[in-house]
């Protein structure tokens, strides 16, 4: 087995989940550039390599079961273990997302990408990651979760969304259930707030970069032993639920 630190993040064709990929590159980690589509995929590895991130192409659809095992497969054949999961991919749904108008195709695809997709990414990898030393896991979240700030006037939570927030709701949720599965293991397991960010996502309309999106995944890629697990964060700290 490599000694090298070997990371995957999932979305990390663009936005913040490149960025997330590009630091843990910049840590000499081995990363795992997790994309669906091939062409966008190799594009990311070329400029990652380029800025001279050790990084391999990851054939990854979160939303399907055959993608995720072939990739675990190809991680496995790789590296023989997995230390670092950065659960990133995430839609919207789709806009307006009134509760009384929704799309229900909008809800699922939100939370068959954000919720269950990261369960079955997770599962999927837990095996290579219980061979690591000091396995992570991030699972990129948002503040727009957080059922304080959507009740707190005046908090930045954008538009009304039936499908989206609640997503990332219920995935920390599930960040709070694993981590009481995982306690007594060395896997450590968080949700992360990026902050409003310029990406795809929101029509690039965030005041923050991708890269200082992804800083608060990278911090919670490298925590400690002794860092926190089940816990919701961001640059500035910890994140009301
Ligand atoms: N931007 C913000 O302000 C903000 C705030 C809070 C949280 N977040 C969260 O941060 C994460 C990254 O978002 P972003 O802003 O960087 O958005 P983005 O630029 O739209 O990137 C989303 C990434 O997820 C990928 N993806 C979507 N569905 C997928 C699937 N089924 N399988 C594999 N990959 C899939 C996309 O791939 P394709 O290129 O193939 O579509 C893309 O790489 C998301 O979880 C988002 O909810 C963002």
């Amino acid at each position: 087995m490599s000694e090298q630190t070997i990371a995957l993040v999932t979305g990390a064709n663009k936005g913040i989940g490149y960025e997330i990929a590009a630091g843990l590159g910049a840590l000499g980690w081995t990363v795992g550039v997790g994309a669906r589509d091939e062409g966008r995929r190799e594009a990311a590895v070329e400029k990652l390599r380029a800025g001279g991130a050790d990084a391999f192409g990851v054939p990854l659809d979160v939303t399907d079961d055959r993608s995720v095992a072939a990739a675990a497969q190809l991680i496995e054949l790789r590296a023989g273990r997995l230390d670092v999961l950065v659960n990133n991919a995430g839609v919207t749904g789709g806009r307006p997302q009134e509760p009384s108008t929704v799309d229900l195709a909008a809800l699922r695809t939100a939370v068959e990408t954000n919720v269950i997709g990261v369960i079955r990414v997770t599962n999927a990898m837990l095996p290579l990651l219980r061979r690591s030393a000091s396995p992570r896991i991030v699972n990129m979240s948002s503040g727009v979760g957080s059922l304080t700030r959507q009740t707190t006037p005046g908090a930045e939570v954008g538009p009304i969304s039936v499908a989206y927030a609640p997503s990332k709701s219920m995935l920390n949720a599930v960040t709070v259930q694993y981590a009481k599965e995982l306690q007594g293991t060395d896997i450590l397991i968080n949700a992360a707030c990026p902050g409003y960010t310029a990406t795809d996502l929101n029509n690039f309309s965030g005041h923050r970069t991708p890269d200082q999106g992804a800083a608060i995944a990278v911090r919670l890629a490298t925590l400690p032993a002794d860092g926190p697990s089940g816990g919701f964060f961001e640059d500035a700290g910890v994140v009301p639920w």
